[in-house]
């Protein structure tokens, strides 16, 4: 899509803040909870994603190693309302792959809110839990190979 970029960062780059109010607006706001209430400092081991459009952030996603050195985990998939289904969240996670696949992992692993298991069911994405609780709102596991 025209004028967006998408690029990796980490949480020391200056542009990080405009990340976390995405984060805050897209998915905690609407579920009534706050980033603020959460502790973050996990964050920090996070490799983040992000989609700018003329110094503006309007989409991110992190990845986050786990205990299992074969898959990453993919988490905080957002992109601002009037930003979506423009091929943003595609593109998003489409470097996020990428950039897995050349550390080395296998595998892709996500907890997917109900609502958008569509959406990465449509990226090649697989269910592999029934549905279980997490922010209070209803998700399931989803997994991609990507070797
Ligand atoms: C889910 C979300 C990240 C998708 O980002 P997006 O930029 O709107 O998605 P894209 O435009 O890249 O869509 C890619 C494809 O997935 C489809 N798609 C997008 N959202 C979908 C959904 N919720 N359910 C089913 N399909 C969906 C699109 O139609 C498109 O299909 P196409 O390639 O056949 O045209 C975005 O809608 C969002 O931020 N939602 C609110 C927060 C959220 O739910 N995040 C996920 C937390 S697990």
């Amino acid at each position: 899509m025209a004028d967006i970029v998408v690029r990796r960062i980490d949480i020391n780059d200056k542009i990080y803040q405009q990340v976390y109010d995405l984060r805050e607006a897209i998915l905690r706001k609407p579920i009534g909870l706050s980033l603020k209430d959460e502790n973050l400092s996990a964050d920090a081991f996070n490799t983040i994603f992000i989609a700018e459009h003329q110094g503006m952030v309007v989409g991110c996603v992190m990845l986050y190693p786990i205990a299992d050195e074969e898959k990453i985990k993919l988490r905080q998939m957002a992109v601002y309302d009037e930003w979506q289904g423009k091929g943003i969240g595609k593109q998003l996670v489409d470097a996020a792959e990428h950039y897995a696949k050349e550390m080395g992992y296998s595998a892709i692993i996500l907890h997917a809110r109900t609502v958008a298991e569509g959406f990465y069911k449509n990226l090649g994405y697989y269910t592999t839990s029934s549905e279980f609780t997490e922010v209070g709102i209803p998700h399931v596991v989803m997994e991609k190979d990507i070797f």
